[in-house]
């Protein structure tokens, strides 16, 4: 339970992401999406922070989640919805929170639908094609962000 000083980070992941450590290894390693939560939630060692980690395959949810949740600032992986959906794009421009983008591939070294993201040109920044520090990494400028304010 988090008390009212704590800012939250909330974590979406998109479809498929449950599949971690199953699905297609080669490209999302062998970690699965508790071993990826279990680090998120280990790597920042502060009560300043909660952290809450929501995975849904509906974009539906996702629009929900982004926009009728409390938090601070959002780390989003999209997973397919990057490349199609109008939906989360408008819910992260009718919340406008600060947001950064994350992949665990790189999606511009992938086929070319991949490397199209509706979301990247109205989130702060974009990390990709670095595992699972990928994430870490969102949750390491989340921080920076949050104590600057
Ligand atoms: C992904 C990349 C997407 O193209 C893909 O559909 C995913 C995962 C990534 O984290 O690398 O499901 O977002």
């Amino acid at each position: 339970m988090g008390n009212s000083k704590q800012k939250k980070i909330l974590v979406i992941h998109g479809p498929n992401l449950h599949l971690l450590g199953k699905r297609e290894p080669g490209i999302y390693g062998n970690f699965s999406l508790d071993e990826l939560n279990n680090s998120l939630y280990n790597h920042i060692n502060s009560k300043e922070f909660d952290i809450e980690i929501f995975q849904t395959n509906s974009e539906g949810e996702i629009v929900e989640k982004i926009t009728k949740t409390c938090y601070d600032f959002l780390i989003i992986n999209p997973a397919a919805y990057t490349h199609t959906s109008v939906a989360i794009r408008d819910a992260l421009l009718g919340i406008n929170k600060p947001t950064i983008e994350v992949h665990i591939s790189n999606i511009f070294k992938r086929e070319e639908f991949r490397q199209k993201s509706l979301i990247s040109d109205v989130v702060i920044g974009v990390i990709c094609g670095l595992g699972k520090q990928s994430y870490l990494l969102g949750l390491e400028a989340a921080v920076v962000h949050l104590r600057k304010q």
